[in-house]
C-alpha cells in the first residue's frame, strides 16, 4: 500500500534532536530574516506585470496575496516548530500523509524554489541591463542577448537572457564552494532594500494624483478562470512577492520562545512587506499611472506576451509602467529623479542575488533530503570533501535554473513558481490539521491559533489563487506532477529506504538554510 508509507514522526524528531541547534534567535532577527528572503523581484520587477493585469487594482492584489500568505504562515509555524528538520513541506507530508504525497510535494517544491530562482535571475537581469549597463556604462545589450525568445514573453528579437544565465551560474558556484550568507550580510541587504523602497515611497506618494487611480479596476476584480487578469489574477502573480517566507518557519528550531517569536517573525515580516508593497504600488501608479494596455476586445494584453511587447515598442507606450523591465527605477526616472532611480537600480542589482541564493539553497536541501530518503539517486547527495556542500545536486540544480532563466520571461516563471508553492502551502495546512487529530498530545512549541478556521482558510486561499493563475501556469502543475510520478514509479518507489523497511535517523544535518548566524 503506497499510502501506507508514512515516515514515523519519532524518527524525524530524533534526527532533529541530534542537530540540537542553539536557540538564539529573537523576534527581530526572524523578522529581518523574513524580509531578506521575501523582498525581491516580486516588487522590483513584477509591479509592471501586476499593473498590466489589474491596473491600480494592483494595490488590492498585494493585499489579497499578503492575507493568504499570513494565514499560510500561521500553519507553517506550527509544523515547522514541531518538526524542525530539513526538507520543509516535503518532510512534513512524509510524516503525515505518506511517501507518494510527500514525493508530489517535494517535486512541487522544485517549482517553488528552482523556478523562483530562475524568475529572480531574470528580474535581476532587467536591472543589470537597464541600470548598470545602460545608465552607467552606456552599453546597450543587443536584444538577442537581453531576453529569452519564447513568444509567450520575451522582448521582440530575444534569443537568450545572458545576464540571467550568468548570475544564476555565479550564485550556483558560490553555493558549491560553501558560501552562506551571514546574519550581518543579510541585515545589510535588508537595510538596502528597505531604504530603496522607503525612498521610493517618500518621493512618489506626495506627487500622486487621484485621477491616476481611475478607473481603479479596469480589468475588474475577477478576470475569469485561467485568464490571469483582474485584481485576483494580479494577486495570483504578485503572490510571488511573498514567496520565501516559509524559510522563516525553518528557523523555528533556533528560536527562543518560539510560541511567541515565530509568529511575530512570520507575521511581522509579511505585514511589513504587505504595507511596503501597497504603498510602492500606490506611489508608482499615482505618479506615472498604471493602466493596462488594452487589446482590441477591451481586455488587457497578457502580461509578458509578444503582443504586449509589440505595443510597448511603439513610442506612445514606451514610457508606461506596464512596459518597464525595471519598474521602480523607471518610475523615479520618469518623474525627474534619475539619480535616485539609478541608485534604486543598484540596490536591486546588489540585493536580488541574495534572494537567488536563498531559493537555490532551499532547493538543493530538499533534493538532498529526498535523495537521502532513497527517492532520488544517492549520488546526488554526495558531499564535497573540501567544500562540505552537496555539490552534485547544487551543480545540476543551478544549471537547470540557468537554462530556464535563459529562455523564459520573468512573469511566466513567477506564475509557474506560484503554482508549485500554492500546492505545497495547501498540503502543509492539511498536514497541520491531520496531525492535530492523529497526534493531539505531541509537544507543539507553537500552536496555530484557531486552526480550524485558519487551516481551511489557507487551503481555500491557495485553491482560489491557483484558479486565478493564467491557464498555462495552472497546467504546468499537473504536467509536472505527471513527470514526477513517472520518475517515482520508475525509481523512488523501489529504492525508497522506507519502502525497504529502513527507518533512519541522521546525524550531522547540513547547515540550516537560514542566513542567521555569523
Ligand atoms: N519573494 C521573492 C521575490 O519577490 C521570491 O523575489
Amino acid at each position: 500500500m503506497i499510502f501506507g508509507r508514512v515516515k514515523p514522526i519519532d524518527a524525524i524528531l530524533a534526527t532533529a534532536e541530534k542537530k540540537s541547534l542553539h536557540r538564539s534567535l529573537g523576534a527581530l532577527q526572524l523578522t529581518l530574516f523574513g524580509i531578506g528572503c521575501v523582498i525581491g523581484t516580486g516588487i522590483f520587477v513584477l509591479t509592471s506585470a501586476g499593473a498590466q493585469k489589474a491596473g491600480p487594482g494592483l494595490m488590492l492584489a498585494f493585499a489579497i496575496a499578503g492575507a493568504i500568505c499570513i494565514v499560510a504562515a500561521l500553519c507553517y509555524a506550527e509544523i515547522a516548530a514541531m518538526m524542525p528538520v530539513a526538507g520543509s513541506a516535503y518532510t512534513y507530508t512524509y510524516s503525515v500523509m505518506g511517501e507518494i504525497l510527500a514525493w508530489s510535494v517535494g517535486w512541487a517544491l522544485v517549482l517553488e524554489y528552482a523556478v523562483a530562482a530562475s524568475a529572480v535571475s531574470v528580474g535581476w537581469s532587467g536591472y543589470f541591463s537597464g541600470t548598470i549597463l545602460n545608465e552607467f556604462l552606456g552599453i546597450q545589450l543587443p536584444a538577442y542577448l537581453a531576453a529569452g525568445p519564447l513568444a509567450l514573453g520575451g522582448a521582440p528579437g530575444g534569443l537568450i537572457n545572458l545576464p540571467a544565465v550568468v548570475i544564476a551560474l555565479l550564485v550556483t558556484w558560490l553555493l558549491m564552494i560553501g558560501t552562506t550568507e551571514s546574519a550581518r550580510v543579510n541585515a545589510v541587504l535588508v537595510a538596502i532594500k528597505v531604504t530603496a523602497l522607503t525612498a521610493f515611497i517618500i518621493l512618489t506618494l506626495p506627487q500622486a494624483e487621484m485621477d491616476k487611480f481611475n478607473p481603479f479596476l479596469p480589468a475588474g476584480v475577477f478576470g475569469g478562470l485561467g485568464s490571469g487578469i483582474g485584481a485576483v489574477g494580479a494577486a495570483a502573480t504578485t503572490f510571488f512577492a511573498y514567496v520565501g517566507f516559509d524559510a522563516v518557519s525553518t528557523a523555528a528550531e533556533e528560536t527562543r520562545d518560539p510560541q511567541k517569536n515565530v509568529p511575530i517573525g512570520l507575521i511581522g515580516s509579511l505585514l511589513i512587506c504587505t504595507i511596503f508593497y501597497i504603498l510602492v504600488a500606490a506611489g508608482a501608479i499615482g505618479t506615472i499611472g498604471g493602466q493596462p494596455i488594452m487589446g482590441p476586445n477591451g481586455i488587457p494584453f497578457p502580461a509578458g506576451s509578444a503582443e504586449l511587447a509589440r505595443q510597448c515598442a511603439l513610442p506612445e507606450y514606451a514610457g508606461m509602467l506596464v512596459c518597464s523591465n525595471e519598474a521602480l527605477a523607471h518610475v523615479l526616472r520618469e518623474i525627474g529623479f534619475s539619480g535616485i532611480g539609478n541608485m534604486l537600480g543598484i540596490a536591486a542589482f546588489v540585493a536580488l542575488p541574495s534572494v537567488i541564493l536563498i531559493l537555490l539553497f532551499g532547493q538543493t536541501r530538499i533534493f538532498f533530503v529526498m535523495s537521502r530518503d532513497g527517492l532520488l539517486p544517492e549520488g546526488l547527495s554526495k558531499i564535497h570533501p573540501k567544500w562540505k556542500t552537496p555539490y552534485v545536486v547544487t551543480a545540476i540544480t543551478g544549471s537547470v535554473v540557468a537554462f530556464a532563466a535563459a529562455f523564459l520571461p520573468v512573469g511566466q516563471l513567477a506564475d509557474i513558481a506560484n503554482a508549485g508553492t500554492l500546492y505545497a502551502f495547501f498540503m502543509v495546512a492539511l498536514a497541520v490539521m491531520l496531525l492535530r487529530k492523529s497526534e493531539p498530545n505531541r509537544t507543539r512549541p507553537f500552536r496555530t491559533p484557531a486552526l480550524w478556521l485558519i487551516g481551511p482558510l489557507t487551503m481555500a486561499g491557495c485553491v482560489f489563487l491557483f484558479l486565478n493563475l493564467p491557464l498555462e501556469a495552472m497546467l504546468v502543475l499537473p504536467g509536472w506532477a505527471a513527470v514526477g510520478f513517472v520518475i517515482y514509479f520508475a525509481y523512488g518507489y523501489r529504492k525508497s529506504h522506507l519502502g525497504q523497511g529502513r527507518v533512519e535517523v541522521h546525524e550531522g544535518e547540513l547547515e540550516p538554510a537560514a542566513p542567521i548566524h555569523d
